[in-house]
């Protein structure tokens, strides 16, 4: 498949980017600083860009099977509009070049996960460091939803650095649930799945151990 990653430069978007060429993918990343990606495959390209930026989104997006958003900012208590204002270029541009495949990653504490991340990141961490994140993402939820388009929303536990497992829960009902850890590694390995197989279409899910 062709598979663009939106956010590619580290974590989660940047597993996914080198997981995907091992599989044998055409990847594409479009990324900020194309500086910071030290990759090299004959099988990758790399569009300079930001999601804000429809121009460079048009470009990315061009003759892409699949996209996956997977961008991140640190924690702040301003207000930002990057995850929706972004999410809106990529939906658009999609749905302009008919490209229907979109896997969106968000978080624990997004839509109707919020409350499902135990005492300290529900009442501490996320209201104190996170709040203004968690509300634009619930706006991203939203406009990826309302896409028209084939889309899985991702949402990872506590993400780290461990390796691929293979062995995490994919939970659309989260009655009794708090979400645990997951690595970056599994979550690239559950997008690439997904990207194909297509089986939590229309549905957010939790990736937790
Ligand atoms: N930390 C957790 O426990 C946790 C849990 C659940 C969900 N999440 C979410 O999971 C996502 C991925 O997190 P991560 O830690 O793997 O990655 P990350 O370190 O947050 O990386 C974010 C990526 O987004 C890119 N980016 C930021 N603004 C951009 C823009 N305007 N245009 C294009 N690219 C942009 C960054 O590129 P540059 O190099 O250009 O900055 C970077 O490649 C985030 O949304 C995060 O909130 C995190």
């Amino acid at each position: 498949m062709k598979i663009l990653v939106i956010g590619a430069s580290r974590g989660i978007g940047l597993e996914t980017l080198k997981l995907g060429l091992a599989m044998g993918h055409e990847m594409s990343a479009l990324v900020r600083n194309p500086e910071n990606i030290s990759l090299e495959d004959e099988h990758l390209s790399i569009v300079r860009g930001d999601i804000l930026d429809r121009e460079s989104v048009d470009k990315a997006v061009r003759g892409q099977d699949a996209v996956c958003i997977s961008v991140g900012i640190k924690p702040t208590r301003k207000p930002t509009s990057v995850f929706s204002e972004g999410t809106k270029n990529v939906v658009d541009s999609m749905r302009a070049q008919s490209c229907k495949v979109l896997l969106c990653v968000t978080g624990i504490g997004a839509g109707e996960s919020r409350g499902h991340g135990g005492f300290m990141y529900d009442k501490i961490f996320n209201p104190l460091f996170l709040k203004t994140i968690y509300e634009d993402k619930d706006r991203q939820e939203m406009i990826v939803r309302q896409s028209g388009l084939d889309w899985t929303i991702v949402r990872p536990g506590f993400l780290t650095n461990g390796p691929k497992t293979g062995k995490y829960r994919v939970l659309k009902d989260l009655s009794g649930v708090k979400s645990g850890k997951v690595s970056r590694a599994d979550v690239a390995e559950f997008i690439l799945k997904e990207s194909s197989e297509r089986k939590y279409a229309g549905h957010a899910i939790l990736l937790t151990y």
